[in-house]
């Protein structure tokens, strides 16, 4: 089956009121809206309806095998769609509204659409921190499917400009909300009886999860199965080779810098690793428009968010 493409004349719209009824509208019709996160700008479509989920795939060109987390705007809608365990109500009521997507067992007459979970028995789930997908969320009254508002595999985007050079005629509307705060997708576990697995690093970190829940962390999937396809290999890719840990630029290099250090971009010259997330793939995306051929990023500490930084560098280095 191939989907139509349809090409739109994509607007940016300054968060509000207005812009805000408008997004409602769109959702309800079955349209993917670009919304801000605390995380990272989303293509949001409703989770409840088959055709609106696939023009989400269609407009980043996903492969359909990927699931795609679910937001919800709080505890009660979560629960009409997922099974919480003792554990996840543990860590939901630690880091809701926050940057933590849970993966829980489906509910039975959950409503959501089988794409959004492409068919597992499983939905990831986050109730977000930002006011702007949380009130599209109840405006429209519908659990919003959202990945990452960009084309299939490039970077992230943290910005509403990012999101129009990578969507631009693939979507009708784009909320601008300014920058987000976090700057890296949302941490995501599978809470288990007596551990949690750590499928995505970010924002939460194994520690915060250890000492939430008093239970072990333990990194990456069980099955051989990608159970969060934003592990695949190459993901968040500039079109440019990138180098990692660099200490200085080598020739037709841009250096992206940390800490005091002569380079192009500086993501944290006091060497703080939250204000380095919160740079990073504005960052890359500058590093990919310059001049130069090539992209270097010097060595980020491997702590706190700091290990999804270098999550995100591999994957844009692979
Ligand atoms: O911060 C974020 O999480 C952003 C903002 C927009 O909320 N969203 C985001 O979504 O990063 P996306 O679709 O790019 O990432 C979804 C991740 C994928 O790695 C996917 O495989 C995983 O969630 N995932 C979704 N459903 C899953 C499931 N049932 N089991 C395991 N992993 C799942
Ligand atoms: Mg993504």
């Amino acid at each position: 089956m191939t989907i139509p493409n349809p090409v739109y004349s994509t607007r940016i719209c300054r968060y509000g009121t207005e812009a805000l009824r408008e997004a409602a509208l769109l959702i309800r019709a079955g349209e993917p809206v670009a919304v801000p996160t605390e995380t990272v700008y989303g293509l949001a479509a409703d989770a409840t309806d088959d055709s609106a989920v696939a023009a989400i795939y269609s407009a980043k060109g996903r492969p359909s095998f990927n699931p795609l987390i679910v937001h919800v705007a709080d505890q009660e809608m979560a629960e009409r769609l997922a099974v919480f365990s003792p554990v996840a109500d543990r860590l939901a009521a630690r880091f809701w509204p926050g940057a933590l997507t849970m993966v829980l067992p489906v509910r039975e007459g959950s409503g959501l659409s089988s794409l959004v979970t492409a068919g597992l028995p499983t939905v990831a789930l986050r109730l977000p921190a930002h006011p702007a997908m949380r009130a599209l969320i109840r405006e429209s009254h519908r659990p919003l499917a959202a990945p990452s508002a960009n084309r299939s595999g490039a970077i992230s985007p943290t910005r509403a400009e990012h999101v129009l050079a990578s969507l631009n005629g693939k979507v009708r509307l784009i909320l601008d909300e300014g920058p987000t705060s976090e700057g890296l997708e949302s941490t995501i576990v599978a809470p288990e009886e007596d551990r949690i697995r750590l499928l995505r690093p970010g924002p939460v970190t194994a520690a915060m999860l250890k000492d939430a829940s008093g239970l072990p962390v333990v990194v990456g999937a069980e099955k051989a199965r990608i159970e969060a396809p934003g592990q695949l290999e190459s993901h968040y890719a500039p079109s440019k080779p990138v180098r990692l840990n660099a200490l200085r630029a080598e020739k037709d290099e841009y250096l992206i810098g940390f800490g005091l250090m002569p380079c192009n971009l500086n993501l944290s010259p006091d060497a703080d690793v939250q204000e380095a997330a919160a740079n990073l793939f504005a960052a890359l995306h500058v590093a990919d428009a310059s001049a130069a051929s090539h992209i270097a990023v010097a060595p980020i500490p491997d702590e706190g968010i700091g290990v999804a930084i270098n999550d995100r560098l591999r994957r844009a280095a692979a």
